[in-house]
């Protein structure tokens, strides 16, 4: 089968279209067909081995946390996916398996979901990995619940388009920084107060809108460029940070917080994920929620695809077309 392979770490130049042997379904695999898959950040950093501490390289390797496609077969003690049925699902790769960047790849069942009708694979296939990290933050992690005041940190990125709906669907209001060629964008999601992190002062911006700070902050950016968030806060309330692996990005400061009794999370999307992922897909499939938006790029420009998103140049999701 057609895959991009790696055969150490490096930058995007260590990414090689090669011809591999087509997988088999283990025991409680599913053997997808990929049609396309999504690119997340997290895959250049995988590609430079920042996802050492969580998983083994095994070379080679192919990349991709994220996939929609058609199931071809199902391994031993696997019953339910019929040949041909459109799915989607965040791949094995956090445990270092093969990824989605090649025509096929097994997935455990627990994390393979049926596909919306209502989407179409590359759509699908910019859902699970953010999609899932803004559930695992706002649900898991912070425990939203109606009424909250939530600041969304980048809600204009994948991570933030998924927050800002959810937190909305669940009866919060939603604040959103964004630059100022996304306010409308993050407003048409159902951002009450969006804030110009370029030219605003965001704990100001955010009193101004919620004077006695806001109960929930979702940090999807990291490293120092939300400085003051524990001073946004209402008393008792949380900051939760998106695990970025970003270089020196320092984290919450939890004893800080916890001595004026505000309290704060490091947040993933956790595996298995097809729960969670289902419980998404029939807010996509109702049409409550919509996918961020896609750029669709053939699998021949998986190079160009991470150094846009490493470089921060990307200005919506972008998408590998794997096959027809
Ligand atoms: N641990 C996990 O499970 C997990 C899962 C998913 C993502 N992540 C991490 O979460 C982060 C976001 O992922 P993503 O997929 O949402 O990335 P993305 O789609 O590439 O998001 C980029 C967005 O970040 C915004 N941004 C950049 N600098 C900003 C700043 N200083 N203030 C506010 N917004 C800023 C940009 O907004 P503008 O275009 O408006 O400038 C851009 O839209 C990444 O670090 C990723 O690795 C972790």
């Amino acid at each position: 089968m057609r895959a991009v392979v790696m055969d150490r770490l490096g930058g995007s130049d260590v990414l090689r279209l090669s011809e591999v042997e087509k997988p088999m379904p283990g025991p409680g695999e599913v053997l997808i067909r990929v049609h396309c898959a999504g690119v997340n950040p997290a895959d250049w950093k995988c590609r430079q081995g920042w996802l050492s501490g969580f998983l083994t390289y095994r070379f080679p390797f192919i990349l991709g946390f994220d996939l929609a496609g058609t199931v071809a077969g199902s391994g031993e003690g696997v019953t339910g996916f019929a040949e041909g049925a459109a799915v989607f699902a965040q791949s094995d790769v956090g445990a270092g398996k093969w990824g989605a960047y090649a025509e096929y790849v097994c997935v455990s069942r627990e994390s393979v979901v049926p596909m919306p009708d209502n989407l179409d694979f590359a759509q699908a296939a910019a859902v699970p990995t953010p999609a899932l990290a803004a559930w695992a933050g706002l649900f898991e992690d912070g425990g939203l619940q109606a009424g909250h005041k939530v600041l969304v940190h980048g809600g204009a990125g994948a991570v933030g388009t998924f927050a800002i709906q959810f937190a909305r669907i669940a009866g919060a209001h939603v604040a959103a920084t964004c630059s100022a060629g996304n306010r409308d964008y993050v407003e048409s999601l159902g951002c009450e107060h969006s804030i110009d992190y370029r030219t605003q002062d965001i704990p100001a911006a955010t009193r101004q809108w919620s004077p006695d700070g806001v109960d929930l902050i979702l940090d999807c950016v990291g490293g120092a460029s939300l400085p003051g968030s524990l001073d946004m806060l209402r008393p008792g309330g949380m900051l939760v940070s998106i695990l970025t692996l970003a270089e020196g990005d320092p984290g919450p400061d939890h004893a800080g917080a916890a001595q004026r009794g505000l309290r704060t999370a490091v947040t993933w999307s956790k595996m298995p994920s097809g729960v969670q992922l289902g419980k998404i897909a029939a807010l996509l499939g109702s049409g409550q929620v919509r996918p961020p938006r896609i750029e669709t790029l053939p699998l021949e420009q998986v190079a160009k695809a991470h150094d846009l998103l490493q470089s921060g140049s990307a200005r919506v999701k972008l998408v590998l077309q794997v096959a027809d």
